[in-house]
Order: structure tokens, then sequence, then C-alpha cells
């Protein structure tokens, strides 16, 4: 098979000349072959093996091209990068030798295309065109990766024990590829994915995270995420998770597995966002119902403040994964926090004033908290559905117009407290604090709007009552 159509880019035309100029072979291997067969759009990322030295293929090519890019040179790994316009370009020697993550020895460049190819995650990743002028777009695929993209298997090309031992990150990279492509892992993997699931603790986190978040960013998560329990991943990455797993029965009482009902939010609301770390808030959103679940004979089945718990769960769990402890955790952990108060909201009537106090409390987040709780809906029965559902949209339309009205999105008192000093000739005491409150208050109930003027005379009401006098 020739896959010359594939090769337009004239970057591929300038690594086959540097190839001849060096004397050796090149392919280009791995996603952007597979990619370009499933169609996956633009590959940003190149991967170019040499029969030789990818360092040095790497600086002959940078001199071909125009302005003589920068090469970035990896020593301990044997491999150098180059851009091309927004390309990466990867360019590594083929390899006899597994490589070993801690090894501090260069790699040694010894092997043939096919030992390089052996030594790749999975038959669909191994699908190498040759860059020779000679045989320039011939694919090299010597364990039919092709038959298996055909039929959505996700495979290594050795016995799958050596494949992950070489790096056991291959093993969520196998359940990564199986979500985002919609893939079946063909069964010996998976048995050896379960054999081997503790050695994923030598992986760095942050290797782990990526792959995490790929699964997330895929369009049914929730597939990913029941591979990673199947085979034992799950409980090593994400014990929170785990714990959720399970329905408890006494005196017939019953609750949901919230380990399911998990997943099925993040399922929901990949249909409605693309936002990574909204889809982390929907997966997190009960991860405090573990620690707090109580019975009692009175009420059955309580989670009391699952979300505070769940909220500082999130700080500990974004720690241990080392993930970014910015303002994408204090996202997540505040939606986390806020997660149950619209569906209170819309289990009753819809006030003005509950919608103002959610707007207050959930600031810029409102929507985002919004859509959680949407996609936190998964009740079976079809008339809560539609209820919870069209209370919802109720919820959103009255934010709409509470917002255009009293502006309480990101609130700032209408009367300062320097204002109220002012007014009263006091100095720093409590009194402020309460003539604020009491501001804030009014405004929250609907009792006021949110105006100055409105609000300085409330001002003026709330000091006498105090027994203030206006200097
Ligand atoms: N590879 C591997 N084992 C790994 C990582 C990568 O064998 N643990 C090989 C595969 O042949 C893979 C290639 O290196 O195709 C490039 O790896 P990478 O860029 O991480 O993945 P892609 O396959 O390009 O896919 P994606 O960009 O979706 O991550």
């Amino acid at each position: 098979m020739n896959y010359k159509d594939a090769l337009q880019n004239p970057i591929f035309k300038i690594i086959s000349e540097a190839s001849k100029n060096l004397n050796l072979d090149s392919y280009v291997i791995g996603g952007f072959v597979r990619d370009y067969i499933l169609k996956r759009g633009n590959a940003k990322d190149i991967d170019v093996v040499a029969i030789g030295s990818g360092i040095e293929l790497a600086k002959q090519v940078a001199k071909l091209l125009p302005n003589s890019p920068k090469v970035q040179v990896f020593k301990t790994y044997g491999t150098a990068m180059l851009r091309y316009n927004d390309i990466e370009i990867e360019f590594v020697g083929a390899r006899k030798e597994s490589y070993n993550e801690d090894s501090r020895n260069p790699i040694v460049e010894n092997g043939t295309l096919q030992d390089d190819q052996n030594r790749r995650d999975f038959t669909i990743n191994a699908l190498a065109l040759n860059l020779s002028e000679a045989n320039f777009g011939k694919l090299l695929d010597p364990f039919n990766g092709i038959k298996d993209l055909e039929n959505k298997i996700i495979k290594t090309p050795l016995n799958p024990d050596i494949t992950y031992s070489d790096d056991p990150l291959r093993m969520m990279r196998a359940i990564r590829f199986a979500t985002q492509l919609d893939f079946i892992i063909e069964k010996e993997s998976l048995n050896a994915i379960t054999r081997n699931n503790k050695r994923i603790n030598i992986i760095t986190k942050e290797r782990i995270v990526v792959e995490l978040n790929k699964i997330l960013e895929s369009p049914k998560p929730s597939k990913g995420f029941l591979l990673l329990e199947k085979t034992g991943l799950l409980k090593h990455i994400l014990p929170e998770l785990t714990n959720l797993k399970g329905i408890d029965e006494v005196e017939g009482q019953t609750h949901k597995d919230n380990f399911y009902h998990s997943l099925e939010v993040v399922d929901n609301i990949a249909k409605n966002t693309d936002n990574l770390w909204l889809r982390w808030a929907a997966l997190l959103h009960d991860i405090g119902k573990a620690p707090t679940k109580r019975f009692s004979k009175k009420v059955g089945w309580t989670f009391h403040a699952h979300e505070f718990e769940g909220s500082k769960m999130v700080y500990h769990l974004f720690k241990r994964l080392k993930m970014p402890l910015n303002d994408k955790m204090k996202f997540v952990q505040k939606l986390v926090f806020m997660s149950s108060r619209p569906i209170v909201l819309a289990q009753d009537i819809v006030t003005d004033s509950a919608v103002r106090r959610l707007v207050f409390d959930a600031g810029d987040y409102v929507d985002d908290l919004m859509t959680l709780c949407e996609a936190d809906i998964t009740t079976k029965n079809p008339k809560r559905f539609e209820k919870y559902h069209n209370n919802f949209k109720i919820v959103r339309d009255k934010i709409i117009e509470v917002e255009e009205k009293d502006h309480v999105r990101n609130f700032q008192p209408p009367v300062s407290g320097e204002e109220i000093m002012k007014a009263f000739n006091l100095k720093p005491s409590k009194e402020i604090g309460i003539i604020k409150e009491a501001i804030k208050e009014a405004i929250l109930e609907g009792e006021i709007p949110n105006e100055h003027e409105a609000a300085f005379n409330l001002m003026i009401k709330k000091g006498k009552q105090l027994g203030l006098t206006v200097s």
C-alpha cells in the first residue's frame, strides 16, 4: 500500500532529502499515520524514526529549512525536536531495547525499523510510512495494524505483559485510546492490564493526569472510567471514585450507586460542554458522599454536608495527582461545594430571592453550575425528569431576569463602609458590618433594588434603629 497522499506537507520531502544526505532511512510513524487513516484531522505532532541517529537527522532537517529552526535535543532519551510552522516534529533513532524511564544512560540507537516497531505500544501505533525517495509513502505494517484500525481493536505488537512492563503508562493509554476512538481492547491485553495494574504506581502523576484528561475530554468518558475500574487501575489513581461504588441496604432501604451515577453525570455533561474542568467537577461532585454516608431509622440514608467534604477532598486529590492548585482547582471546588443548590431550588417553586442568592453565591460560575446540575438529573422517572428540567429552565430564565435588574453576580455593596462611617460619624466598629449585612440581605430578598439611593435610605433607617445619629 502507498500513502503518498498522507505526505503532502512539504516537510516530508525535506526529511527525505536530509535522510538521503546522511545516507540513512527514515519513517514517519505512530499517531500521524494512525490519525491520517482514521481521518482524524490535521496532526500537530509528527514522529519520525531514523535508522541511525535521530538527533543528527533533526539537525540536518533544520539546516535544509528556511531560517534553520532551533533543534531541541533530549540526550537521555536520544531524541530531538523541532518546530515547523505550528507542527512539532520529533526525531528518534530506531531502538532495539525497551526504553527505561528512570535510566540515566543515553538510549542505544542500534535497531532496525522492525525492532523499533516491536517496541511500540499498539499495533495501530506501529504503522510506518517510508520517507526514502525510492519508496516514498510505502506503508510498513508488520502487525496488521490496518486491520485493527478497521476492526477498532487495541492490541499490543508483542506479548502484552512485555509491552506493558516496558512502560506501564501504556495501560492507561490503551484505555484512553479505546475511549477516544471508541475501540475495544483485545482480551489478552485487558487481562494483562488487570494483572499488572499495581505497576501504574511507578508512573509519574503528571503523565497519568494527561491520560485522565484525555479520557475526560472524550465524547463518552464513562467508557474509560468503567475500563479503569474493571482492570483495577482506578483504585490506584482515584480511590475517591471507587469508594463510591456499591449500594448498601439497611432495613430494606437503599441508596443509589454513586459511582455509576457520577459516570452518568459526566457523560451527560460531555454532551453540553468541552470545558475540561467542568467535566472534572461532574466526575467529582459526589466524592464527599463516601465519608459522610450514614443511616438512621428516622430518615434513612443521608450524606450530610457531603458537598463541603467533597470540596475539601478536591484539594487533596489535586495535590496528590500534582494537578494545578490554582483557579482551576478552586473552580472545581466551588462547583462541588454548590452542586446541590440548584437541585433544591428546582424541587420547589422557584422564587426570585432564591435565584438572587444563587447568583450572589455562585458569581461568574453560575452558568457552569447550572450545566452541572442539569447533567446531575439522572432519575429514571420520566415525570420527575421533566419537572426538574422545566424548573431548571425557569431558574435559567430567572437568572437572566434577576441579573439584568439587580446585578448581584459580582456584588459590590452600593453603600461603602466609609460612607456609613461618614454618615454617622463613626470609627470602625461592628455597627458598620451590621448595616452592610442588612443592606445586602434586603437586596437579595428583593426588598430594595441594588441601587445607591435605596441602600442609603435603608442605611439611615438601620442606623437609627441601632441608636446612631446622623451627623
Ligand atoms: N509510544 C509508545 N509507548 C508510549 C508512548 C508512545 O510506544 N508509552 C509510541 C507510539 O508508537 C505512539 C508514538 O510513540 O504512536 C507517539 O506517541 P504520542 O505522541 O504520545 O502519542 P500519539 O500516538 O501520537 O497519540 P496522541 O497524540 O493522541 O497522544
